[in-house]
């Protein structure tokens, strides 16, 4: 059960279907463009739409203001140095901002980052930077239905190889969770290994660490070697396996804005800093106020609770074993912060160019007010300025993101419900057609229709 109880409610909007049958209408068939006032149960991102505690409210009320050397980043640095025991840490107001002052001052032109998998925004911040970035996930990432316990992890052979040239290699990244990758943990052993190799060959290894708490509380779960360690302890050693790490904590730290980036090299901490004063703000508040401050260093503390963890990661099973008795399957083993449906699987009769990923979302909204992320052809595939799809993702996949401490199990459960209604008649649910396109940033500005 949750080891909390609901103090603050907030109604969520209870909509007809006819309804949101006109308002997604409206919008291009595109979830981006639906409001707050539209969804009932809000699965788009587990990304700064957590609940705050009665601690962190507290701290935030402690916040200091003082523009420089406020007491708020003396807490925050002091719980972010035990946590990573980095030297040199700077708040950043979240998570992309930490990887745009990194890659500016780490990243030539021409260099390659190298990673399990970037997330969306770490990409494009590696190009805009005018760097190539290469994803090399595991093999075993590649089967959905495996039970491999760490599918989130880097192809050691594949890093080794690119490592040893002739490619300039000038930074890798390790994503812990895998976000692009089904939300799959990366093991210690695996972390201990990339490390290992990236420093013998002089690279600097820095985690994505957006779901540090998730990917310790999978590692005390699944790898033998730290079933009896505290998820506090696995955190730590996995920061200090890194040389530095990229933060968003609007996942792990709770909190609706915040961000981190911890360094141990000076002369690189140095020219970060000084990008952080000219674009965030003074290094002692970074884009943040003093009270988003105090409550980042309050959830960074709370979140590596291990009943809250587990309670978090029984209620996603939880969904998942649902929606999977329905009849709908989901990329395996279950993580933490997500289930990626195969919606490929459930919808053969949708082709991917009629984006097999973003009619089953569709559909969950239309029949429940469920917003969730298509991870299919829309989103990465290849599509050219007429809105075909040249090259396809190689899955349909949807990901339904949990928002921490914010749903019940029996918002859950009617998430279940919605989706075993689809899985009866999935011959219904429609495809669809791109009618406006746009080049860059496509699935959050393109329009569709029904066909
Ligand atoms: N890295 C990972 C692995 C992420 O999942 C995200 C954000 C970021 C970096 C960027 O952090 O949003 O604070 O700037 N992921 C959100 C999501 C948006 O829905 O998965 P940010």
């Amino acid at each position: 059960m949750e080891p909390y109880r609901i103090k603050v409610v907030e109604p969520i909007p209870i909509t007809t279907r006819e309804y949101r049958e006109r308002r997604y209408a409206e919008g291009g068939y595109n979830q981006f463009n639906l409001t707050a006032d539209d969804v009932t149960i809000d699965l788009l991102s587990d990304s700064g739409t957590g609940a705050l505690s009665a601690e962190q409210q507290a701290a935030g009320m402690r916040g200091d203001e003082t523009y420089a050397g406020a007491r708020s980043f003396q807490r925050f640095r002091d719980v972010a140095e035990e946590l990573t025991g980095y030297e040199h840490i700077f708040p950043v107001h979240q998570g992309r901002a930490a990887e745009r002052i990194l890659f500016t001052a780490l990243l030539k032109p021409g260099q390659i980052s190298l990673s399990n998998t970037h997330f969306d925004t770490t990409r494009a911040n590696v190009e805009l930077v005018g760097g190539v970035w290469r994803d090399i996930p595991c093999q075993e990432a590649k089967d959905l239905d495996s039970d491999a316990p760490f599918k989130g992890n880097i192809d050691l052979e594949a890093l080794e190889k690119a490592l040893q040239g002739p490619d300039d290699v000038g930074l890798v990244l390790m994503t812990i969770t895998n976000n692009g990758g089904g939300g799959q943990p990366v093991s210690m052993a695996n972390i201990k290994a990339a490390s290992k190799l990236s420093r013998k060959h002089g690279v600097p290894f820095i985690l994505d660490a957006a779901r540090f708490a998730e990917n310790a509380w999978l590692v005390t779960q699944r790898e033998a070697k730290y079933r009896d360690r505290s998820v506090r302890d696995v955190v730590k050693k996995a920061f200090r396996l890194a040389d530095g790490c990229v933060a968003s904590l609007k996942k792990d730290g709770i909190v609706h804005i915040g961000g981190l980036l911890g360094l141990n090299d000076p002369e690189l901490a140095r020219q970060c800093e000084l990008l952080l004063m000219a674009t965030e703000g003074f290094r002692t508040y970074g884009g943040l106020s003093g009270r988003d401050l105090d409550m980042c260093a309050q959830g960074m503390m709370e979140v590596t609770d291990p009943l809250y963890l587990k309670e978090r990661a029984d209620a996603t099973a939880h969904l998942a074993e649902c929606a999977r008795q329905a009849g709908v399957d989901s990329v395996q083993p279950t993580g933490v912060h997500a289930v990626y449906l195969n919606a490929g699987r459930l919808l053969p009769h949708i082709p991917p160019h009629r984006f097999t990923g973003h009619a089953l979302a569709s559909e969950l909204y239309l029949a429940g007010g469920i917003r969730c992320a298509e991870l299919g052809s829309l989103y990465l595939g290849e599509i050219d300025d007429a809105g075909e799809l040249i090259t396809p993702a190689p899955y349909e996949l949807v990901r339904l993101a949990i928002p921490r401490r914010v749903y019940t199990r029996s918002h859950l459960e009617y998430v279940a419900e919605t989706l075993a209604g689809i899985a009866k008649n999935p011959e219904r649910v429609p495809g669809y057609r791109l009618v406006e396109a746009p080049a860059i940033l496509r699935p959050f500005r393109c329009r569709l229709e029904q066909v």
